[in-house]
């Protein structure tokens, strides 16, 4: 699949305020090592690949489809990968007021364990936390 196709389909599943990936991005993770980019029907995750850590920089689901289990599914489809990749945690950042995000990682179990203060920008001159999330594969 071509970069081009990876980068329609996030544009898709994000939401406009949110977007933070350009078709140059895409390019680049498409040849990086340290970027996997897992797409299904629909959905598509954005991981960073550390040693033993694995970073959700994005996960996402087209707005028609949402609600439906999809998120859900290509999360535990995550955390698959992630256990053959052979990371001991996932971690993520999630914005504090995104209840179907939180939502969708508390049903697998990953759990809050910090707090970034005024950490995405919204729109001009508001802010919002972010939750930092943790999901450890060890366990
Ligand atoms: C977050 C997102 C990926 C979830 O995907 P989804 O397919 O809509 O979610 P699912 O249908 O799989 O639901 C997963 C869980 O979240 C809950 N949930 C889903 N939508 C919800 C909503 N609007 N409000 C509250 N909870 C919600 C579900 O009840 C389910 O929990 P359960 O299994 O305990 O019942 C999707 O909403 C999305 O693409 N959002 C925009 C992009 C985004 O914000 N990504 C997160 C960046 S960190």
């Amino acid at each position: 699949m071509l970069a081009e196709e990876y980068f329609n389909l996030y544009r898709m599943c994000v939401d406009v305020q949110s977007i933070q990936f350009t078709l140059k991005d895409f390019k680049r993770f498409m040849q990086s090592t340290n970027i996997k980019v897992i797409k299904e029907t629909n959905c598509v995750a954005i991981l960073g690949l550390a040693d033993s850590e694995i970073e959700i920089y994005f996960i996402g689901v087209e707005k028609k489809f949402r609600g439906k289990g999809l998120g859900k599914n290509l999360l535990k489809n995550v955390i698959s990968f992630s256990k053959d990749y052979g990371a001991s945690t996932i971690v993520l950042e999630v914005g504090v007021n995104n209840r179907p995000a939180k939502n969708t990682y508390l049903s697998l179990n990953f759990k809050e364990c910090g707090v970034r203060k005024n950490y995405y920008s919204i729109r001009p001159g508001f802010r919002q936390d972010a939750i930092i999330m943790k999901l450890n594969l060890e366990t």
